[in-house]
């Protein structure tokens, strides 16, 4: 059994284990990747104040996201074809959530249905809605999550179209994977992930087929975005959703202070400030550096949250002395999940919590909620100063 003390062992483990093309998938970005890049890299610039002689007993890392207790708060972000980097994948990630104590965002591009996952965990999840040009589709699946027992709605506001990933066209991504000799010859090194899928039926996108008519091509996520996605998505429809759903609602993918405030008038509960891990626009600010400003436009308003580039507890940290309430990791519990399925995602989130614990008790602090800018040493102009902006 090998030891895993940090994310990126399990990430070595991750990239040994699964198919080339569901491993392209997850360490993409789009085009150039500046911005995938700068998520992770813009965490770095930031430094932590070191304390002393602090009384470091009965520290706390339990906190509340959109009123839901936590036991740290960090939740999986929802992550597309989860179930193909490891048989039954979602169902999986939402039953090491389940017991971390931290919330399962389950996709609507996931393989495991909304059906399947309530049926196998006991508390509720998180539903991620991307809005589709069918209109009956979306309040159909409203109405199943509804129906499963999700307690937020996460709405994706990133994604009308899909950012160009170049590995995804060049391995041409699909689930379930199409044979070529080369993706042939690369699965049948990967015996453990081969195994386990010819034990599953989940190996479709469990969301989609079967429940949405006149479908094309459902196994490419490129050509069904390109043909389902509505691209027409914007504020009037936002809220209509939000007034179907009826429910608490998370709005996902903002990372501009304007766009912020338009959010607070549709009601959302959270906002999730995020360039949906560098996938969609290269060439857009990381969220760690987007994250101040837009907490000081409406954090005092609604609740904030942060994704991309969280591949640590001292990520999480910096996150939340930023004003963060809450944060989401993608790639960091995938990498656990195709490293060594539900252990793994429970490893990774031990991983995280440890180490936000312990920089915690570093840092002077035992709660939290403590957490504030003076943990930290932000470099001058680490927002940046850009023409147009900061005025
Ligand atoms: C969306 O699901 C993505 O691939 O980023």
């Amino acid at each position: 059994m090998p030891v895993i003390t940090e994310i990126e062992d399990l990430h070595r483990l991750y990239r040994r284990r699964v198919p080339k093309m569901f491993y392209d998938y997850c360490q993409s970005g789009s085009w150039t990747e500046q911005t995938y890049r700068e998520n992770e890299t813009d965490f770095d610039l930031i430094r932590l104040r070191q304390r002393v002689a602090v009384d470091m007993e009965n520290r706390s890392t339990a906190s509340t996201m959109i009123g839901r207790d936590v036991a740290m708060p960090v939740a999986l972000a929802p992550v597309g074809l989860t179930g193909m980097q490891h048989a039954d994948g979602e169902i999986l990630a939402a039953q090491a959530a389940e017991a971390a104590g931290v919330p399962f965002t389950l996709s609507t591009m996931s393989i495991c249905s909304i059906e399947d996952v309530a049926e196998h965990t006991s508390k509720p999840f998180w539903f991620q809605l991307y809005v589709m040009r069918d209109e009956k589709f979306v309040d159909a699946t409203l109405e199943r999550a509804r129906a499963a027992g999700c307690d937020a709605l996460v709405l994706t506001l990133d994604l009308q179209i899909l950012g160009q990933r170049h590995k995804d066209l060049k391995n041409g991504l699909s689930a379930p994977p199409k044979l070529t000799p080369a993706s042939i010859a690369n699965m049948m090194t990967k015996v453990r992930w081969g195994l386990n899928m010819a034990q599953t039926k989940r190996r479709f996108f469990g969301n989609i087929v079967g429940h949405a008519d006149g479908v094309g091509d459902a196994s490419s996520l490129s050509s069904w975005t390109a043909e389902q996605f509505d691209p027409r998505l914007d504020w009037d429809k936002v809220k209509r959703i939000a007034d179907k759903w009826g429910g608490k609602l998370i709005l996902k993918g903002i990372l501009d202070a304007e766009d912020a405030r338009m959010a607070l008038q549709v009601g959302a509960d959270a906002i999730v400030v995020s360039n949906h891990g560098g996938r969609q626009l290269d060439g857009a600010l990381s969220s760690i550096r987007m994250l101040p400003e837009i907490v000081d436009e409406v954090g005092s308003r609604t609740e904030i949250h942060m994704d991309g580039g969280i591949r640590s507890g001292q990520d999480v940290l910096k996150a939340l002395a930023l004003g963060a309430r809450g944060t989401y990791i993608g790639r960091a519990f995938i990498y656990g999940l195709g490293a060594m399925g539900r252990k793994g995602v429970e490893t990774a989130l031990e991983v995280i919590r440890k180490e936000l614990d312990t920089t915690m008790a570093l840092c002077g602090e035992k709660n939290v909620h403590d957490l504030g800018p003076n943990n930290l040493l932000v470099p001058k102009g680490f927002r940046g100063e850009w023409e147009g902006r900061n005025a």
